[in-house]
């Protein structure tokens, strides 16, 4: 940020007296909220902008509001169509002049749009990243919009958690039009992928503004999940049946599953994903936005940017595979500032299929996905870990600690903080001597002392060489040391989910006693 930024307060700029008269006379609202000011001043005054303001934190007022003091329209990039056209026609009920333009429109109806742009009869212009053909570049070029707004920006990062190819193409934009002030924003960017975005956009001199994420009215919590995703969900949901939420599924099926569940059980619940029709989603959509539908059982091809004020909760039924998306999706509860849950189920065998994932993307040609993979780790670190959940998603984004939330699970949770080193060492050097990679049950068991016949691993020195510690604290040990990158899981006969050693150096620190896990005795 630059110091005139700072020391300046927004109400000396006449435009921003402009901003405020348009924030009250057409959206309704009495105050700019967080940094909504600073980043409509800076805008105005002709500067490219980096906005980095929490899930439900009113980005889309921080390009809305601009347009219309300039009285020249805007062009608004935004992933989704569902998202746009929300928004276009939330616009329009306000008497501002929005349109969006994409390939289902007839000709006619596109020349319109370009026509209003060029009268001077259009605020705001939504464009599909995919809609910047060479001629739409052409006509941006000759009509200047007086901002160029690129939402959800973190989709131009491979490094962020939801790159979209088609993201890539924004780049040309700044060169294209280096006159015209652009903003991106975003809700969940680290440092490594605000500076990716930076890069990308061409925004060398954007100032930027990261305000905390911190979202005091959601609760988090995380549970080891036993037992099908389904029974766990309508047990947590029994107690609040009708209220508004999301479940993610980590697939098309789960969510199909897990919705045909919830409504033999007398929930309102519908599935959402990629794999329905266009039509099928909209309307899913739309009777989840008006209330019609409580709860939508969706895979992440749901939710971003959607604002529905009173969701009361988002459960993971699969974790995400990064604290970005997770920050992202679980930031949708609880926009109406009341009191909202996050619940994130997870298992063993969760990490592994995450990173087997991205290995995935990899074969198909993605570029190497090392990055991905360590945001995984990294995300499975923090929901093993004891500390508290608002302070870990604040050190992710690189903010300073502050004070414990008092109501996540490890803040609410009871029991001593306890060394787990010596059976990580135990299962580890079992697994090295075993010479080979095993199930997570059959080690468990071969440290424990339990065999069912006798056979060569009986007569080791590991075995039974953890006796007297529960089964339950070695499996999350086990899942400790996956998550440091110890050991890693893969499938024997593409079927069989079994680990083996990984990472030589961090065995080694973990044997030398650099490397100390600690857990919560009640785990
Ligand atoms: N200054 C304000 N005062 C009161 N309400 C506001 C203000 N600014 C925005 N809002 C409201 O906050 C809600 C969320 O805004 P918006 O959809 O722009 O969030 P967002 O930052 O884009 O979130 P996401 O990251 O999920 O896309 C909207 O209902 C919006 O009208
Ligand atoms: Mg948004
Ligand atoms: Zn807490």
């Amino acid at each position: 940020m630059t110091a005139d930024l700072l020391t300046r307060t927004p109400e000396h700029s006449p435009a921003l007296a402009d901003a405020e008269a348009i924030l009250r006379s057409v959206f309704g609202y009495e105050d700019f909220r967080g940094e909504q000011a600073h980043v409509i001043e800076a805008i105005l005054s002709g500067r490219d902008v980096l906005a980095v303001l929490p899930t439900g934190g009113g980005k889309s007022l921080c390009y809305q509001i601009p347009a219309l003091v300039k009285k020249r329209f805007a062009v608004v990039i935004s992933p989704l169509i569902a998202l746009m056209s929300d928004q276009v026609q939330a616009l329009k009920a306000r008497g501002v002049r929005a349109e969006r333009l994409d390939s289902s429109q007839g000709l006619e109806a596109r020349q319109a749009v370009w026509d209003a742009a060029k009268n001077g009869e259009l605020d705001l212009l939504y464009l599909a990243p995919e809609a910047l053909a060479p001629f739409v570049l052409d006509r941006l070029v000759k009509l200047q919009p007086s901002l160029i707004a690129i939402d959800e920006a973190h989709c131009i990062s491979a490094w962020g958690h939801d790159f979209r190819p088609e993201y890539r193409a924004l780049g040309q934009l700044k060169t294209l039009l280096p006159d015209v002030p652009t903003l991106a924003l975003t809700a969940t960017a680290d440092a490594v992928t605000r500076q990716d975005i930076r890069a990308a956009l061409h925004l060398d001199n954007a100032v930027e503004f990261v305000a905390s994420s911190d979202r005091p009215n959601l609760s988090l919590r995380f549970v080891r999940r036993k037992g099908s995703a389904a029974k766990a969900v309508v047990e947590l949901l029994a107690r609040q049946k009708g209220a508004s939420g999301i479940v993610y599924c980590g697939s098309r099926d789960g969510t199909e599953k897990l919705a045909a569940a919830l409504t033999k059980e007398g929930f309102s619940a519908a599935a959402y994903h990629a794999g329905l029709s266009a039509s099928v989603r909209e309307e899913r959509l739309k009777a989840f936005l008006s209330g019609k539908t409580r709860i939508v059982v969706a895979t992440i091809a749901f939710g971003m940017g959607i604002n529905k004020a009173d969701v009361r909760f988002v459960i993971h039924a699969d974790p995400p595979s990064s604290l970005e998306a997770y920050w992202q999706e679980v930031g949708r509860a609880g926009r109406d500032g009341k009191p909202a849950s996050g619940v994130c189920f997870y298992n063993a065998g969760d990490l592994g299929w995450a990173i087997r994932r991205l290995t995935l993307r990899e074969q198909e040609g993605a570029p190497d996905q090392s990055v991905q993979k360590q945001k995984a780790r990294d995300f499975f670190q923090m929901v093993l870990g004891h500390d508290c959940r608002t302070q870990g998603v604040r050190g992710y984004f690189g903010e300073a600690a502050g004070e414990t939330c008092g109501k996540c699970d490890n803040c609410l949770a009871r029991g001593k903080i306890a060394d787990v080193t010596e059976p990580a060492q135990m299962l580890m050097s079992a697994l090295y001597r075993l010479n080979g990679p095993r199930g997570r049950k059959k080690l468990i068991d071969h440290v424990l002392g339990k065999a069912e016949g006798q056979d060569y691993t009986t007569r080791m020195k590991t075995f039974g060489v953890a006796k007297g510690y529960e089964a339950g604290l070695l499996t999350h040990v086990l899942d400790l040391c996956e998550a440091h990158g110890i050991i890693q899981e893969e499938l024997y006969q593409e079927r069989m989910p079994i680990v083996g050693l990984s990472d030589g150096d961090r065995l080694k620190a973990l044997f030398r006693g650099d490397l100390r896990f600690t857990a919560l005795s009640s785990r």
